[in-house]
């Protein structure tokens, strides 16, 4: 880590501590899930992809991937507050195990939405696992597998981006706040 982005003030998870905690996640899911059929495996796009590739290399349990990519943000630094979906799943979900997998719980609206949505099509169950949340007090459908609670500042890398740059950063890093309100004014 000796060299960090002039706009990065500081890297919050390491790329080993992002290892460590997914592979127990992957554990952790694969245990509670062991008894059951096929998992089928939501990635929220664009922000998840990396969460959930390698998350499921750590799966020990048959599983299926699928996505939904879903828009909530502009490119600015605020929510539009408006959920949307850009692209729907491939298949029928009805009485099946569903793992929703974000990479990050903000102010909740778009993990809520999907719970709404998705218990819609008669799922067998519904639960989530998620990388990081932001602390504070927000209302959302608890989150069954959570990696971390973190700060509540703008975050980049490991799938993360700010106006689609820094997404493939191998660690998470609070993002200067220079940077986006620079370009909010
Ligand atoms: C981000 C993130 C979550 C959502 C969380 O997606 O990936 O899906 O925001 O925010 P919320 O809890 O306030 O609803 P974004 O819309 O930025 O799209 P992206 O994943 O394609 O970058």
């Amino acid at each position: 880590m000796s060299k960090i982005n002039p706009d990065l003030e500081r890297v919050l998870l390491t790329q080993e501590e992002i290892s460590l905690r997914v592979a127990e996640l992957a554990q952790q899911i694969s245990e509670d899930y062991r008894q059951n059929g096929n998992l089928y495996l939501v990635g929220i796009l664009k922000g998840a992809f990396i969460f959930l590739a390698d998350l499921v290399r750590e799966l020990t349990i048959p599983h299926t991937v699928d996505f939904m990519a879903l828009s909530s943000y502009g490119n600015s630094a605020t929510s539009s507050g408006a959920v949307r979906i850009l692209m729907d799943l491939r298949a029928p979900i009805e009485n099946r195990d569903i793992l929703l997998v974000e990479d990050i719980v903000d102010t909740g609206q778009t993990i809520s939405y999907l719970h709404k949505t998705l218990q819609g099509r008669r799922p067998r169950s519904l639960k989530s696992c998620v990388l990081v949340q932001k602390e504070g007090d927000v209302s959302h459908e608890p989150i069954d597998y959570l990696g971390f609670t973190i700060p509540n500042v703008w975050v980049v890398g490991y799938g993360l981006d700010y106006a689609e740059t820094y997404r493939t950063l191998p660690y998470l890093a609070e993002l200067k706040r220079s940077v986006y309100t620079k370009d909010a004014s």
